[in-house]
C-alpha cells in the first residue's frame, strides 16, 4: 500500500525582490488577493487534498505569517459582541489547530531546493507535498487534490505541469517527455530555465509537487545549480532514470502571483468570481477598456 500524503512544505523564505519595496516589511505570502492572503489559498488547497501537517520554511522578517494562523481572541470577542457572524466565520477559518503547523528556518536564501531540504527532519521517510504559495490555482477541484488522486494510481514523484508558449519556457523548469498518457506524462528529463530555443518540450513545471523521500536524500548531496541556487528541479531530475517522475496536467487556471502582472490578473479574476464584487468591478473594467490607452 502506498503511504498517504499528509505532510506539506510551504517554502516562504525567499526575498520576494520583485515586489520591493512592499516586501521590505511584508512577506509576499501575506499580500492579499481580494481579502485573503496568498498563503490562505495554498493552505485551503492543501487541506482539501487531505494534508494534516503544514511545514513552513521561513526566514527573518516573516513573523506576520506566523501570527496570521494564530487564534485572535480579542477580534473574535469584538465581532461576537457586534453579532458579525459572517466575519467571525471568515476569521475562524484561518485558525489552525495547535501542533498542525511547524516553522523551520532557512538561514540564508540558497534556493528552493535548499528551502525544501531544511524540512528534512520533519518529513522523515514519507512522501510529501510542496506548495509554492505565489502560484495560485483557481480550480473546481483543488490542484493538489487532483494530484493526490493521480499519485494514488502511479506513485513516484509528481509535478504539476502546464503548456506554455515556447518563448516563455526559459522562465520555468521544463519536462522532457518519455510517454504521454493524457493527464499524466512520464518524464525522461527535466531542465531548469533552459536557454531560449533549447527547451525539450512546452510542458512547464509550476509550484505544486508530490515527492518521495529519495528527493530529500538527493538534495542532501546537491551542489548549486542554475542561478547559483540549490534547485529542487535538479534533485527531482535525478529520479527520471528510474521512471519515477511524472508530470500532471492539472485542470484549472494558474496565476503567477510572484510577478506583478500575474498578481494583478489574479486580483481581477478573483474579484470577478466574487458575487459581492462582480458587478461593480465588471462595470469599472468595461469603462477602463473603453478609454483610449493614453487616458487610462
Ligand atoms: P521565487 O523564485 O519566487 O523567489 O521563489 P522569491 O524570493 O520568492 O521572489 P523574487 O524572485 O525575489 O521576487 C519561489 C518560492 O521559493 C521560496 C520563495 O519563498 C517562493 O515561495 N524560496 C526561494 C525559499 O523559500 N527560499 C529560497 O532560498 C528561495
Amino acid at each position: 500500500m502506498r503511504k498517504k500524503v499528509i505532510k506539506a512544505i510551504f517554502p516562504v523564505a525567499g526575498l520576494g525582490t520583485r515586489f520591493l519595496p512592499a516586501t521590505k516589511s511584508i512577506p509576499k505570502e501575506i499580500m492579499t488577493l481580494v481579502d485573503r492572503p496568498l498563503i490562505q489559498y495554498a493552505i485551503d488547497e492543501a487541506r482539501a487534498a487531505g494534508i494534516k501537517e503544514f511545514i513552513f520554511v521561513t526566514s527573518r522578517g516573516k513573523s506576520a505569517l506566523e501570527d496570521y494562523f494564530d487564534d485572535a481572541p480579542e477580534l473574535e470577542n469584538a465581532l461576537r459582541k457586534k453579532g458579525k457572524t459572517d466575519l467571525l466565520d471568515a476569521l475562524r477559518s484561518t485558525n489552525m489547530d495547535s501542533g498542525a503547523i511547524a516553522y523551520i528556518r532557512q538561514n540564508r536564501p540558497q534556493g528552493l531546493g535548499h528551502a525544501v531540504w531544511c524540512a528534512r527532519r520533519l518529513i522523515g521517510d514519507e512522501p510529501f507535498a510542496v506548495l509554492l504559495p505565489d502560484d495560485v490555482i483557481a480550480a473546481e477541484k483543488s490542484c493538489l487534490q487532483q494530484m493526490v488522486e493521480a499519485y494514488a494510481e502511479v506513485g513516484g514523484n509528481m509535478v504539476a505541469a502546464m503548456e506554455v508558449a515556447p518563448e516563455k519556457a526559459s522562465s520555468y523548469g521544463v519536462l522532457d517527455v518519455a510517454e504521454d498518457m493524457g493527464s499524466v506524462v512520464r518524464a525522461k528529463g527535466m531542465v531548469e530555465k533552459p536557454a531560449l530555443g533549447t527547451a525539450p518540450s512546452n510542458l512547464a513545471v509550476i509550484g505544486r509537487y508530490i515527492l518521495t523521500p529519495k528527493v530529500m536524500q538527493n538534495l542532501s548531496r546537491m551542489k548549486q545549480g542554475a542561478g547559483g541556487e540549490i534547485q529542487l528541479t535538479d534533485a527531482i531530475a535525478e529520479e527520471v532514470d528510474s521512471g519515477q517522475v511524472h508530470g500532471f496536467r492539472f485542470r484549472g487556471q494558474r496565476y503567477d502571483c510572484g510577478s506583478k502582472a500575474g498578481f494583478l490578473q489574479a486580483t481581477v479574476a478573483f474579484g470577478l468570481a466574487r458575487p459581492d464584487l462582480r458587478d461593480e468591478l465588471a462595470d469599472f473594467l468595461s469603462q477602463m477598456a473603453a478609454l483610449p490607452k493614453a487616458a487610462q
